[in-house]
This record gives structure tokens, C-alpha cells and sequence, in this order.
């Protein structure tokens, strides 16, 4: 039985509206956290959730509460990233929108934790409408005392802004918002300083992923231990997962972390299977940012054990390492996919947006591009494929932010795992030109 932390009311009409949200229980956790709880005990119960970071670090989000700066006379900022951008993903998008009371209430109970008076959510500019939607969640959350001056009469302030995007992949960065949020380009920052130490207005800032917030309310109200015994390991919780690609079932799903890969992708209470008369050949679990799995090793690991739906379970261990779960973009490729292409279009993208900060990202990116293009159009060589790995190489790990390896990862995975379609494309050049025409394994 799939646990509903964050998605349990959204078949209630009206749950958009406050007048809903709060018949079914909502603004419960600011009631107990403000009236009944320490700001230390909040930030306590959050570490012993297990709960990490849903954008796609996966960060323990307690750990990183537990790292806030608190200097005397300096105040601290809680800024929810709303940015979603990461290609496959939108889950954050279809949380604002459904249900914006949740995350407006964990805002306020992740505030008093972090001892934050004003807080931001900073929403990918394209989605002005769910701008409205939260700002009208904001205004109906302060009439009702929750927000603004001595919440509930505790002597507790809070403001929340709503501030849209300067429409940029990079603003997604944490550093790079901030920037964005100070009015600058959205250029990523070094780090450290982490913004737990220097934030936004060099004052301590926590920044979180909309989804890490919504769970907040659940957290208070339940307890830390309660959410950590859903899941499996290191993975506590659940997860929102957005599902596209040829999949019988698309859209946006809770799991129990540590579901089986295959029993998400095939069952009819989640994706479905894959579209009828067709198969399985490539799967990319967290996003375009981490590496693609063809779909036996995506179904089991290289020791035969089956695939689970978690961050240590989704990881591979070659050059292209690190979590596979990253942000739950979960896009599924049957046999029609040309992987050479969707490859190139992954570096298109990832070459449009590096800020050019950092040579290794700004040429590196814009090379692996202009190579992915001339294979993919019947005009490259096999030495063409070991420079792809070489040049993805070089980035990884030599940028300032993650965009790098981001844009390295796809390309070093598609080629470690799917390295005869990328030589096919170099020996037939007339025959992978042809539109519609896609490699198969003999
Ligand atoms: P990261 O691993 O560098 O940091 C994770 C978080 O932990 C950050 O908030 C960082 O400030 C904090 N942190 C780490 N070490 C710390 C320390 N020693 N002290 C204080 N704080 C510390 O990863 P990052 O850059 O936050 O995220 C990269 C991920 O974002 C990628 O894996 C990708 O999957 C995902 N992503 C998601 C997008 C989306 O639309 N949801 C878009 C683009 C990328
Ligand atoms: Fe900019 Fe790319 Fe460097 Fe990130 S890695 S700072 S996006 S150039």
C-alpha cells in the first residue's frame, strides 16, 4: 500500500482554496509547531526523518538545516527553489498548483525552524499562473492569522515573497538564484561559502526544494521516526516521481522510496507497461543530469539484484557515477528512441544554457554539441566517439557548478552503454540519416 504524505487530498474538490485545505486537516503543523514546539525541536524532528533534499541532491535535509549560520544581529533566509527546469521534471509544478496551502504551510513551519522573518519562493518565470495561484494562497493564509504580523498571537513574524524566475536553466543552481533573487545575472557562485554561511544578501540562507518543504507539515505532525520508517535505508519517505516517455500511463506519482523499478514501470497502479507492441530500451530515472541506463541494467544491477526505486539502489558505478533518482524526471525510451539523437539534443540543450562562467563548461559543452551533431548527421569518424568521452571528462568535476557534470554524465553514459549504436551512426551514414531510421541490435 503507496503512502500519500504529500498527495492524499488532492482528489478533494477545492483543495486548492483554504476553506479545503484546512477542513482536511491543514495548518495543523503551524498550530502545534508554533504554540507546542522549540524551533530546535522542529530542525530534530527533521533529522530524524531521514528525509533528503527532492531536487535532486539528495542532501540530508536536517544536516543542512543543522549547518545554518546564526551570528547575532544578522538575519536568516529560507528560500524555496521553484525553479524546476531539469527536462522530464514536474512534480513541483503540479504540487504548487494542486495543493498551494502545503507548501505555504511548510514554508511557515521551515521558517520558524530556521528562525527566518522573511522567506522566498523563487518559481520558474514561465509559470506566472502558478505565481497567482500562491500568491493567493499567501493572502488567504495571512486574513486567517497564519502569516504576516504575531502569527496565531506566539509574537512569530513572516512574510513570504513570491518572486518569478529570470527564466534560465542556471537559475535552478542554488548560488545562481540567489544571485537572481539580488536582482544580478544568475550566474552560480563558488562554493564554499555554502549560503547556510553566505546566502542571499551574504546573510545565512537555507535553500530548499518545493517538495522538501511540503513534506515539513507531515514531519511536525507525525514525527521524524514515524517518516523514517516509511521507505528503505538512507532512502526515508516518499518520493513524487514525474513520468513521461512511452509509458501506457504518464504523469506525476507518489512512491515509497524502495519501490521495485519494475513494479513502478509495469504495474497498472503506476506507469502501465510500456505503449503496446513495443519494449523497453533506455530509461533516465532522475532527469536529463544523470546518467541513461539501457533497460536490462536499468531492471537489475551488474550483480543481478533487482532494481529499486532509491538513491543508493539508482546509482552507477562507472565514470558517470552519483545518484540516478536526482530530481524523479523519469523518462522512459522504448525501441523507437535513437539514442545518438537524443543525445545530441540533451548537449543542445546543455550547451544553451551553461552561463559561460567556466571554460571547461562553456567550450566543453558546446564541443560535445558540435560532435554529437556531425555523428548524428552522417558526417563523423570513430575517433570522434572516444573525443566525446574524453572532452566529458575534462568537465566533470572541473566547473564551478553542477551544470558541468550535468551535461558530461549523458553523454559518457550514452556512450559507455550504447557505444555500437554511436559507431553504427559512423559506418552507415546513409542508412542513420534516413528519417525515422533507428539502430537495432542484431
Ligand atoms: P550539491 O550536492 O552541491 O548540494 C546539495 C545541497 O547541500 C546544497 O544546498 C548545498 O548548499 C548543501 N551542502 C552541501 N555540502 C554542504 C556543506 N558542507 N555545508 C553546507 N551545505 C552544504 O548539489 P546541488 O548543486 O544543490 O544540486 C545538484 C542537483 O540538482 C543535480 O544532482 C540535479 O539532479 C539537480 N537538478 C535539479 C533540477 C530541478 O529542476 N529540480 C534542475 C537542475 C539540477
Ligand atoms: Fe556556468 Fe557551466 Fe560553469 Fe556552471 S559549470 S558556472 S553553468 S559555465
Amino acid at each position: 500500500m503507496a503512502t500519500k504524505i504529500l498527495t492524499e487530498h488532492l482528489d478533494k474538490p477545492g483543495i486548492e482554496t483554504f476553506e479545503v485545505y484546512r477542513k482536511h486537516g491543514g495548518y495543523a503543523a503551524v498550530e502545534k509547531a508554533l504554540k507546542k514546539m522549540s524551533p530546535d525541536e522542529i530542525v530534530e524532528e527533521v533529522k530524524k526523518s531521514g528525509v533528503r533534499g527532492r531536487g535532486g541532491a539528495g542532501f540530508p535535509m536536517g544536516m543542512k538545516w543543522s549547518f545554518l549560520a546564526k551570528p547575532e544581529g544578522v538575519p536568516r533566509y529560507l528560500v524555496c527553489n521553484a525553479d524546476e527546469s531539469e527536462p522530464g521534471t514536474f512534480k513541483d509544478h503540479y504540487l504548487m498548483k494542486s495543493i498551494p496551502h502545503l507548501l505555504i504551510e511548510g514554508m511557515i513551519v521551515s521558517s520558524f525552524a530556521l528562525g527566518a522573518n522573511t522567506s522566498f519562493i523563487y518559481v520558474r518565470g514561465e509559470l506566472m499562473y502558478v505565481i497567482r495561484i500562491l500568491e493567493k494562497a499567501i493572502e488567504e493564509a495571512k486574513n486567517a492569522g497564519f502569516l504576516g504580523k504575531n502569527i496565531l498571537g506566539t509574537g512569530y513574524d513572516l512574510e513570504i515573497v513570491v518572486q518569478p524566475g529570470g527564466g534560465a536553466y542556471i537559475c535552478g543552481e542554488e548560488t545562481a538564484l540567489l544571485e537572481s533573487l539580488e536582482g544580478k545575472r544568475g550566474n552560480p557562485r563558488n562554493k564554499p561559502p555554502f549560503p547556510a554561511v553566505k546566502g542571499l544578501y551574504q546573510s545565512p540562507t537555507v535553500v530548499n526544494n518545493v517538495e522538501s518543504i511540503a513534506n515539513t507539515p507531515w514531519i511536525v505532525n507525525n514525527g521524524g521516526d514515524e517518516y523514517a520508517k516509511i521507505g528503505i535505508g538512507r532512502s526515508t519517505g516518499t518520493k513524487l516521481i514525474s513520468a513521461s516517455g512511452h509509458i501506457n500511463k504518464p504523469g506525476v506519482y507518489e512512491i515509497d522510496l524502495g519501490l521495485p523499478v519494475d513494479e513502478f514501470l509495469n504495474s497498472d497502479q503506476y506507469l502501465g507497461g510500456i505503449r503496446k507492441g513495443h519494449y523497453l530500451k533506455a530509461v533516465v530515472a532522475g532527469g536529463s543530469s544523470v546518467p541513461i541506463l539501457p533497460a536490462d541494467l536499468f531492471l537489475k544491477t551488474a550483480n543481478g539484484e533487482d532494481r529499486l526505486m532509491s538513491y543508493e539502489s539508482l546509482s552507477d558505478g562507472g565514470f558517470a557515477s552519483g545518484t540516478m533518482l536526482g530530481s524523479g524526471g523519469f523518462i522512459a525510451m522504448d525501441e523507437t528512441t535513437c539514442i545518438v539523437r537524443n543525445t545530441w539534443n540533451f548537449s543542445r540543450f546543455y550547451h544553451h544554457e551553461s552561463c559561460g562562467q567556466c571554460s571547461p563548461c562553456r567550450e566543453g559543452t558546446g564541443w560535445m554539441e558540435k560532435v554529437l551533431h556531425r555523428i548524428e548527421h552522417g558526417h563523423g569518424n570513430m575517433r570522434d566517439i572516444d573525443l566525446l568521452v574524453d572532452v566529458a571528462k575534462k568537465i566533470e568535476g572541473n566547473t564551478i557548478c553542477p551544470l558541468g557534470d550535468a551535461a558530461a554524465w549523458p553523454v559518457a553514459s550514452a556512450i559507455r552503454h550504447f557505444r555500437d549504436e554511436f559507431e553504427w551512426h559512423v559506418k552507415n551514414p546513409s542508412a542513420a540519416t534516413k528519417a525515422g531510421a533507428v539502430y537495432m541490435k542484431e
